[in-house]
């Protein structure tokens, strides 16, 4: 069958010139569309469990850029949420839940994963049909470490001490949420595939902080479940893993968690990139400031990136999510500019 979807080529392997892209939090609040709809739906988590408003959102920068990815309009922290961990998203707060502890992580019951997340999957499924036949949906979750640290601070931290901290001080109860979290992100990544999702990433935005074991044994482990998992009911599927900040130890997350791409944040210089194309589909990494700045320092970041990764398997997006300063004709820019290579 002839691949219409120029992203799902890229991830089968392949050197498609120019690269295809998208954009980490491209539906967002650098976007007037959505900061409307966004005031209209009342509160984030209504936003996501609302189809109609998810699938609009969804939609606004594919009409707007013509990216060759939509991504599921959503959040990882749905899945805490599906926990009965109270999860809330308050302006300029970001997201709060209730902390847990070790006899929290004893009680916790996914059983009602998917029923609570059907709202989620319907939008999955409405998206599919109502997208263009070459414009790629990916679904997505949070790696197990990075929702756990949400979990267990109850809100985002600069470095992740109160999770690193229990880690330590609990490790077997540690061991046993990340493991639930393994479980029930590869359930819910299958449901998305079933819904109509044609690839999906993996978000660890928290390993960073990581040592070298931790990041083995919180990070890659975990991953590694989660890949093998969705595999062995769907042996095809794309995945793209990305780890924010893992430097160097990105050759092994590669090889020893099996994903089908890896995402690279900004820093990963491209000369390395290079190597770990040698491997596999690449998918990154322009730093998002330079899209808030514009201009020349987004020309020139974007031709770097297509010079050095440009004849092999691509996909070019931000090194991390475009934030709510960019300027959306920063991104017209962009997307022009990519396209005239
Ligand atoms: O367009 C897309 O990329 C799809 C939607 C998406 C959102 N969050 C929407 C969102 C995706 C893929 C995510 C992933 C996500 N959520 C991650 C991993 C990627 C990353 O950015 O590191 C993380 C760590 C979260 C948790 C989260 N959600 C935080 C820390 C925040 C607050 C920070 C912020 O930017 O406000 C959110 C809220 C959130 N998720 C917003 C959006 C558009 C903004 C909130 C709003 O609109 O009120």
């Amino acid at each position: 069958m002839v691949q219409t979807r120029k992203v799902l080529d890229v991830l089968d392997g392949e050197t498609v010139f120019p690269p295809p892209v998208w954009l980490m939090r491209q539906a967002g609040r650098y976007l007037p569309e959505y900061r409307r709809t966004r005031k209209a739906a009342g509160s984030f988590l209504d936003l996501c469990y609302t189809p109609d408003l998810a699938v609009e959102v969804t939609l606004q920068p594919i009409r707007r850029f013509g990216f060759d990815a939509a991504i599921l309009f959503s959040d990882i922290l749905v899945v805490p949420d599906a926990l009965d961990r109270d999860v809330r998203f308050e302006e300029g707060r970001g997201p709060l839940m209730k902390p847990i502890d070790a006899a929290g992580i004893a009680m916790l019951d996914g059983s009602n994963l998917l029923n609570h997340l059907a709202p989620v999957l319907e939008t999955v499924k409405r998206l599919r049909a109502g997208l263009p036949d070459e414009t790629a949906l990916l679904g997505f979750c949070g790696a197990p470490w990075t929702v756990a640290t949400y979990m267990i601070a109850g809100h985002g931290t600069p470095d992740q001490a109160p999770a690193r901290l229990f880690a330590y001080r609990e490790p077997a109860a540690f061991d046993m949420l990340l493991d639930l979290l393994a479980d029930l992100s590869a359930e819910y990544l299958c449901a998305q595939i079933e819904a109509g999702a044609d690839a999906v990433q993996i978000f660890d935005s928290w390993a960073g902080v990581l040592g070298k074991s931790e990041f083995q044994r919180f990070c890659v482990g975990p991953t590694r479940k989660i890949i093998a998992a969705v595999r062995s009911k769907h042996p095809q599927a794309r995945i793209i893993a990305f780890a924010k900040g893992a430097g160097p130890l990105l050759t092994d997350y590669r090889r020893e968690t099996g994903a089908t791409a890896i995402g690279l944040d900004w820093t990963v210089p491209l000369s390395f990139a290079r190597e770990l194309q040698a491997g596999g589909p690449v998918q990154g990494n322009l730093d998002p400031m330079r899209v808030v700045a514009g201009g020349k320092a987004l020309d020139e970041g974007v031709d770097a990136i297509v010079e050095a990764l440009g004849n092999g398997p691509l996909i070019f997006n931000l090194g991390h999510g475009i934030t709510p300063q960019a300027d959306p004709d920063h991104v017209t820019r962009l997307v022009q500019r990519l396209r005239s290579l």
